[in-house]
């Protein structure tokens, strides 16, 4: 390893033990974010299980959904799938920093996608699939650089999808079906997504050429781009994914002229 990479890589230990040790994010920040966030959520139930559950006599790491890590009393994990919770997301979930994992698929959840997910530079698996967010797609997604999975599936987004995205070399699930999203997917979209598997972008209003690239997303099983305005012929290219297994493209306006390839 050359001096300079091994500098880098100190100066980036130090980065972590900063972030770790930093005076204005500590588990006390964590317990704040999560008052925060219950705080946001109104839910329609009469049984509303965080305002028991999530209950400040009681160390965070208990609550219902929360899971810390194992050395100290931070939040690495919040799953609130499923509990039928209705507001809005608040923006202090950006100050959970060691979170890794976020799930609140199925829920109620309305308004705009806070900017401050970004901050969680840690999360590999983001899930907010089905629920009632509007807005565009936050351009700070692009700096959650370990972001495996990437799943906002079922809500009214619109705008285009951010380029940024397209840089999560991290990338497996990229799942966006169900919304509203307009704009086109840039030729060069698989250059930095080489782990990319599945590519979910049906039900939207998304237009103009399918990439070309797409052969460079060389581990992709999983094509889903129907019900779209997409236009043009079938990249012939796509004929060199040997991984994949669903190639699913119906009601556009795409010509055949290459459909044999495949
Ligand atoms: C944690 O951070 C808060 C907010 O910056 C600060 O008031 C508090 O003193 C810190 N607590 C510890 C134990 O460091
Ligand atoms: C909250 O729920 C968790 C998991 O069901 C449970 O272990 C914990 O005792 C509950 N805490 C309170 C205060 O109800
Ligand atoms: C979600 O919750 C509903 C009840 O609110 C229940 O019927 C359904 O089975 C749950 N789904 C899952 C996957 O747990
Ligand atoms: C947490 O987040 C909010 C909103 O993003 C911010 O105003 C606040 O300063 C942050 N820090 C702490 C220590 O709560
Ligand atoms: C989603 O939540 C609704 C309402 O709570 C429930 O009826 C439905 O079964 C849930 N779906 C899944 C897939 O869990
Ligand atoms: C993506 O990354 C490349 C180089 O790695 C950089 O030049 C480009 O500005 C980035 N694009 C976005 C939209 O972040
Ligand atoms: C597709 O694969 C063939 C051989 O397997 C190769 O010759 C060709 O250059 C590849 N095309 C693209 C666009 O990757």
């Amino acid at each position: 390893m050359g001096k300079r990479a091994t500098i880098f890589l100190n100066f980036l230990s130090l980065m972590e033990i900063c972030l770790a040790a930093s005076p204005d994010l500590n588990s006390s920040t964590d317990e704040h974010s999560l008052l925060a966030i219950k705080s946001h959520i109104i839910t329609s139930y009469p049984n509303n299980i965080l305002a028991t559950n999530w209950s400040q006599g009681t160390s965070f790491c208990t609550w219902i959904g929360v899971t810390c890590s194992r050395r100290r009393p931070r939040v690495t994990a919040l799953n609130l799938f499923n509990m039928s919770l209705e507001g809005t997301i608040a923006k202090e979930i950006g100050n959970l920093s060691f979170l890794t994992y976020l799930n609140i698929r199925n829920n109620s959840f309305n308004g705009l996608i806070p900017d401050e997910i970004g901050n969680l530079r840690r999360l590999r698996v983001l899930e907010i699939s089905y629920n009632q967010l509007i807005g565009e797609i936050p351009l700070s997604f692009g700096h959650l650089i370990k972001l495996g999975r990437l799943s906002i599936q079922g809500n009214h987004l619109t705008g285009a999808i951010p380029q940024s995205i397209f840089n999560i070399s991290s990338l497996q699930i990229l799942a966006l079906t169900y919304n509203q999203l307009s704009g086109t997917l840039p030729n060069d979209m698989c250059y930095h997504l080489s782990k990319l598997e599945g590519l979910h972008l049906s039900q939207n209003q998304l237009s103009g050429n399918i990439p070309t690239s797409l052969s460079a997303c060389s581990r992709l099983k999983i094509i889903s781009l129907s019900y779209n305005n997409f236009i043009g012929p079938i990249p012939m290219q796509i004929g060199n994914l040997s991984q994949l297994q669903q190639l699913v493209l119906g009601i556009n306006k795409i010509t055949s002229k290459y459909l044999d390839i495949i």
